[in-house]
């Protein structure tokens, strides 16, 4: 299931994040992790079943909802999670217009599929 990012899990957040191609330079990833921290518009959810094993990051414009980050643990791919995530984001945000960005778009839209 998903739920929210805290403090608690930044470390396992830190390390999905860091699967995304843009994130890789440890500087740019704490700067993306504070912003999820302290910036309203900026949403960040985990996929936590036993263990957490994704993340998916969502920025607010107006009435558009960005997928902006999502990632799952190399050893639990090819299993739906993602999938799952990108449904689970679209139905906690069913009233926006959820959307992609160029990081992102590859994947959410095989997810349309
Ligand atoms: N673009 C398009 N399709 C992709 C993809 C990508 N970058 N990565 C995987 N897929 C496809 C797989 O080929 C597979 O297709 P199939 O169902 O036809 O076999 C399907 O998506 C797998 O879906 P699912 O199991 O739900 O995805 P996942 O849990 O393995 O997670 C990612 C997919 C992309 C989140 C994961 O590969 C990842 O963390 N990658 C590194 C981070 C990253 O690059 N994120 C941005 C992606 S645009």
């Amino acid at each position: 299931m998903l739920i929210k990012f805290k403090k608690s899990f930044e470390k396992i957040a830190m390390g999905l994040l860091s699967f995304m191609p843009e994130e890789k330079k440890v500087k740019k990833l704490q700067e993306t992790i504070n912003e999820y921290e302290t910036n309203e518009g900026w949403q960040l959810y985990l996929w936590k079943e036993e263990e957490v094993l994704g993340a998916i990051g969502v920025r607010m414009e107006g009435d558009q909802v960005i997928v902006q980050h999502i990632s799952v643990n190399p050893s639990h791919r090819n299993q739906g999670i993602g999938k799952k995530m990108v449904q689970a984001v679209k139905e906690m945000y069913q009233d926006y217009d959820v959307t992609s960005n160029e990081f992102t778009k590859e994947f959410f839209e095989a997810c349309k599929e």
